[in-house]
């Protein structure tokens, strides 16, 4: 099943309502970026606003981490009503697994996140327990940007890892500079869970692009 969660950060935050009905009703799950200014060199935005949109919410909420010291907020964040938390494994290094068991023990889902430049060997041995994997197909702190084709290869070789374990329920989630035109590719290298800000809410018809990225 290929799910599509579309980028809040990308919505008009003047019709808010709007863009929270477009989710609602085409897609899958509402992703959201948190960044602090520290991890990230962006701000985006913080608990008003993840509150406010979970009050409208009527797909699950997929919180994506790009913050330092992701385990001092996750505990907010599953209260705010969060499905699914995803951090940086640069962001919490050696602390990864328990900040991952931290967030399980939430009952939300887990998910640990790649930059471009990490290489994909380092999260192996965090892949028996990750509920999901988010790999980055930009370089996580601004929606916009062009997806880097490099991504292909690393989605296959977490792709394999994850099949070689025995885990091929595990689902792959690819972040960054994704729409119509190369969902077929992502999801042919082995991602599920296509996020996309841009290509869903700056286009003509959002209901349409959500569409075409599923196939
Ligand atoms: C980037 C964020 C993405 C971003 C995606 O740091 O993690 O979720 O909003 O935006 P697009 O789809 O425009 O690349
Ligand atoms: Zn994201």
């Amino acid at each position: 099943m290929i799910q599509i969660a579309p980028s809040m950060l990308a919505a008009d935050f003047l019709h808010l309502q709007e863009s929270v009905n477009t989710v609602n009703k085409y897609a899958d799950l509402f992703h959201l970026d948190i960044m602090d200014g520290t991890f990230v060199p962006n701000i985006s935005f913080g608990f008003p606003v993840v509150e406010a949109i979970a009050q409208k919410a009527r797909k699950p909420l997929d919180v994506h981490l790009m913050i330092v010291n992701p385990g001092k907020y996750v505990e907010r964040f599953a209260k705010v009503g969060a499905s699914y938390i995803s951090f940086h494994y640069e962001a919490a290094k050696e602390e990864s697994a328990a900040v991952l068991a931290q967030i399980q023990a939430l009952g939300v889902k887990a998910g640990i996140v790649i930059n471009p430049d990490c290489p994909v060997e380092k999260i192996f041995p965090l892949l028996p327990q990750v509920d999901f994997v988010l790999i980055m197909s930009v370089f996580a702190g601004f929606g916009g940007q062009k997806f880097i084709p490099e991504s292909i290869d690393r989605i296959k070789a977490v792709r394999a890892e994850l099949d070689r374990l025995g885990r091929t329920d595990v689902p792959i989630e690819v972040d960054g500079g994704i729409g119509p035109d190369n969902a077929a590719d992502v999801i042919t290298a082995g991602a599920s869970i296509l996020v996309a800000g841009s290509s869903v809410f700056k286009a003509q018809d959002p209901a349409a692009a959500i569409a075409a990225m599923r196939g």
